[in-house]
């Protein structure tokens, strides 16, 4: 039996193998692949897109979702996380996605449980679905041409799972990643070439990641507020000009912070194609780990 907590879980072959069954279902019809299959969403910390993305996923290969609701269930009744896991376990779902605003969370349940865990996002660590539906956006907007294409990952770097898993991922398809964060958000390591200011590096980029400030994990003290932060870090049509850059942006955009309301309605932005691709790549997880 397979997890995924972080994308290392997954060798280059079986992301291959993940894109080629994304790529079916993006063409193909809703199906049965999981019928009889249950399914249970546990989310500790708000989603929409994720959450959603992944319950209509399983829906669509025929799979039952159970979501429970974590704010009515035991855990508000003094029950640790482990002991309610364990009890789902009990109930012999097929696959358990969790979403936790601990590090590290997902992978100490896995001796809870005989079925898949998938990480919906562990706190600022890893978001492994959410940078493999990135890097398939990458990956097919550039025919698989990924070797040599530089990044640019912009923002809440060093608070950001979504930076987390990507900064480890892309590197693997040859992407060069590169940070541009105001000190305060930078990321302490020498493994990455980071900026403090796009235009640095705006003339070599192939592709710009847009992140939200993640304010739910700290408070935002180092500005004066967040429209001084967007001066230098909102992704603008005036900024990107006329370059061959896509943009991408995990969710929920900060409009105008992150990216300017032009610029979202660019055709270089993918943020709703991130969106589409999304379904595809946690049905094709969904189908890989279950059905193993
Ligand atoms: C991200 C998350 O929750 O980490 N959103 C998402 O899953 N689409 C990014 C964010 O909240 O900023």
């Amino acid at each position: 039996m397979q997890h995924l907590i972080r994308t290392s879980d997954f060798s280059k072959e079986e992301i291959l193998d993940i894109f080629a069954d994304a790529r079916e279902f993006l063409k193909s019809k809703p199906n049965e692949i999981l019928k009889g299959k249950i399914i249970v969403t546990l989310f500790f910390e708000n989603s929409t897109r994720t959450r959603s993305s992944f319950e209509i996923a399983a829906k669509r290969l025929g799979a039952e979702v159970v979501s429970l609701d974590v704010g009515t269930s035991s855990a508000s009744k003094g029950e640790t996380i482990y002991d309610t896991v364990a009890n789902i376990n009990a109930m012999n779902p097929d696959a358990i996605v969790v979403r936790h605003s601990e590090c590290g969370l997902p992978e100490s349940l896995k001796g809870f449980v005989e079925c898949p865990i998938i990480n919906a996002g562990d706190g600022r660590h890893s978001h492994p679905t959410q940078a493999l539906l990135d890097l398939f956006t990458i990956y097919e907007h550039y025919n698989g041409e990924t070797e040599g294409k530089k990044i640019a990952i912009v923002g809440d770097v060093r608070n950001s799972r979504v930076a987390g898993s990507n900064r480890r991922l892309l590197p693997r398809f040859g992407i060069e990643v590169n940070l541009v964060a105001p000190d305060c958000f930078k990321y302490e390591s020498d493994d990455f070439k980071q900026y403090n200011n796009i235009r640095e590096i705006i003339d070599e980029l192939d592709i710009i990641m847009s992140l939200r400030s993640q304010l739910e994990r700290h408070n935002l003290t180092y500005f004066e507020s967040l429209n001084e932060y967007a001066k230098d870090y909102c992704i603008t049509n005036e900024l990107v000009g006329d370059r061959d850059i896509i943009l991408l942006h995990p969710g929920p955009v900060n409009r105008n912070i992150d990216i300017s309301d032009e610029m979202l309605k660019d055709p270089r932005t993918k943020v709703l194609t991130q969106v589409t691709n999304g379904v595809a790549i946690r049905a094709a997880v969904l189908k890989k780990l279950i059905l193993k």
